[in-house]
């Protein structure tokens, strides 16, 4: 197995403990995997500007599903990916109780198996905990992923916010601004983009 392999090996383990250990009623210490019960306004907004009600849609690093559960409610077509399988499956579940028709699917966006093309990919927090060596990787699964002239709205912690920069290849920024995520009812900061796919990679 090389470096990256086993990298990417290391990070599933290291995601499935933790929602080994949440499903078993421990503290993770990751506030991430408590519920919330909102679709975060950004989502919102930067769809409603656009026009944008309904289509083929991607939300990687599901986690607990939430995101993909309201935009499912909205109307979207919705696929909800996560390298966790113990995530999903809890995902699945969430959804199942809130009837939404959601398809999940175990899957590792620095070597993802999925081929098609979405109308919007939509990431809240996923890019933000990958290990730097996984980050060309990440752009590149994503960047198949966006249909051409299709939108990536994307959110991560304002720490992590000059990684965009690892996106700059392949993607355009049409926007940007600070924004929060309202986890525990704490406010953490983060800076959300809207990006679409360079003209060189829609041709
Ligand atoms: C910080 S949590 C965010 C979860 C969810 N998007 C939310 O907003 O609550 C990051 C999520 O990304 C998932 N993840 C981590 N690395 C991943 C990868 N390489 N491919 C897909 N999902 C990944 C984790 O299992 C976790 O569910």
């Amino acid at each position: 197995m090389d470096d990256k392999k086993m990298l990417q090996a290391m990070r599933k383990l290291k995601w499935e403990a933790d929602y080994w250990k949440r499903a078993k009623g421990e503290d993770t210490g990751n506030v991430f995997l408590t519920e919330v019960d909102h679709l975060d306004h950004d989502f919102i907004r930067a769809l409603h500007d656009r026009g944008i009600k309904n289509g083929k849609l991607l939300d990687i690093g599901t986690g607990l599903g939430r995101q993909a559960i309201e935009l499912a409610g909205l109307g979207f077509e919705v696929t909800a990916t996560d390298i966790s399988r113990i995530g999903i499956t809890e995902a699945a579940r969430n959804a199942a109780s809130a009837g939404a028709q959601i398809r999940f699917l175990e899957d590792d966006i620095t070597h993802t198996s999925l081929t098609e093309t979405f109308d919007v990919v939509l990431d809240r927090g996923c890019f933000a905990v990958l290990q730097e060596e996984l980050l060309d990787d990440y752009t590149t699964g994503v960047a198949g992923l966006v249909r051409p002239n299709g939108i990536f709205l994307l959110k991560v912690d304002q720490k992590k916010a000059s990684r965009i920069d690892h996106l700059s290849g392949r993607f355009t920024v049409t926007e940007t601004c600070n924004s929060f995520y309202l986890l525990k009812d704490k406010p953490i900061k983060a800076a959300f983009f809207v990006l679409q796919t360079t003209k060189q990679e829609r041709l």
